[in-house]
């Protein structure tokens, strides 16, 4: 049933996005020794900090422009045959200057990846650049004034992820500024394993159109209104929470209880392999578990295009595809 169902999601690391078979291949190219993080079943890490490892460490495999190309193509192929018809993707302009290769390249060959699925598939996909938190504001504030120089014209967001328990937020709020001056969209991981008052910190000093996660915002009634009040969209990602531990178990997990209080939600894979999951994944285990239809999983479809950082036309094109 879910399979047929057009799916959008706004919310994927590329390099999180590396299948255990590119990385494997990559690795063949390069002679590296993956032992440490990838195995038989798949990526190897047991907690946050291991798996922000396991993530650089199959990052680092990804050094030519063509390395790109096809880690984009991949992934957006495989999300088609599950139904995808938008995807954004977060780059990350430190993860290409940790690889070597200059941020340029790495735009121009995630690029070309997104042209080949497009001509193979249709899927429409926009580029969200990533400051990492725990990198420091400073670092922050660098790929924002990247991001802010319009480096591509399918780079249309900028937005923050990395380690949520480090820093505050407000002193981020400078890099945001230089992002949203710019007229880029504005999305901050928050609430996934920070709580309620990392969700309000986000709201309140950056003004985002989209959380990243803000599952936990839960923890906090009222502010779950705000939520719902503002129609701030949450990029709720129910089987990367479950396996980081954040929920038991999908159940647990507060996507329709979000849902009914009003909130705008949308399913979304994050780093689909080591969550051993994937967007056509998420839309058929939030079937099962909330006895979601079609119709409404479609909703999910439309409040994602509806909030994509994309120009009006793509969008109107692609909520026609609902129709
Ligand atoms: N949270 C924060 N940062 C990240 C994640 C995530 O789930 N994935 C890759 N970087
Ligand atoms: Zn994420």
């Amino acid at each position: 049933m879910t399979h047929a169902v057009p799916k959008a999601e706004i919310h994927c690391h590329i390099e999180g996005a590396a299948t255990p078979d590119l990385v494997r291949a990559q690795a063949a190219k390069y002679g590296v020794d993956v032992a440490a993080f990838l195995g038989e079943r798949g990526y190897v890490w047991s907690d946050f900090t291991s798996f922000l490892a396991a993530y650089d460490a199959a990052a680092a495999l990804f050094r030519t422009e063509e390395d790109y190309a096809l880690l984009a193509e991949t992934h957006l192929t495989e999300i088609a045959a599950e139904g995808a018809i938008y995807a954004e993707i977060f780059v990350s302009p430190d993860h290409a200057e940790r690889s070597g290769i200059g941020v340029g390249a790495y735009l121009s060959g995630l690029a070309g990846g997104i042209e080949r699925a497009k001509a193979e598939s249709g899927i429409e996909c926009r580029m969200i650049v990533v400051g990492i938190r725990h990198f420091g504001a400073e670092a922050v504030e660098a790929a924002a004034r990247f991001a802010a120089g319009r480096p591509h014209e399918l780079v249309t967001g900028f937005g923050m992820a990395g380690e949520e328990r480090f820093g505050r937020v407000a002193d981020y709020a400078r890099a945001f500024d230089t992002a949203r001056a710019a007229g880029l969209g504005i999305t901050i991981h928050a609430g996934e394993l920070a709580g309620a008052d990392s969700v309000r910190d986000a709201l309140d000093h950056l003004r985002p159109a989209r959380i990243g996660h803000g599952a936990r915002a839960i923890e906090d009634k009222a502010l779950v209104e705000r939520i719902a009040e503002e129609g701030v969209v949450l990029e709720l990602c129910p089987g990367s929470n479950v396996a980081l531990g954040v929920f038991a178990d999908w159940s647990s997990h507060p996507f329709e209880t979000m849902r009914k209080a009003g909130v705008r939600v949308t399913l979304n894979s994050d780093d689909p392999p080591h969550f051993h999951s994937s967007i056509g994944n998420e839309y058929a285990m939030a079937a099962a578990t909330w006895g979601y239809d079609a119709a409404q999983l479609m909703h999910f479809t439309r409040t994602a295009l509806e909030a994509a950082f994309i120009d009006e036309a793509t969008r109107e094109k692609l909520l026609g595809q609902l129709r």
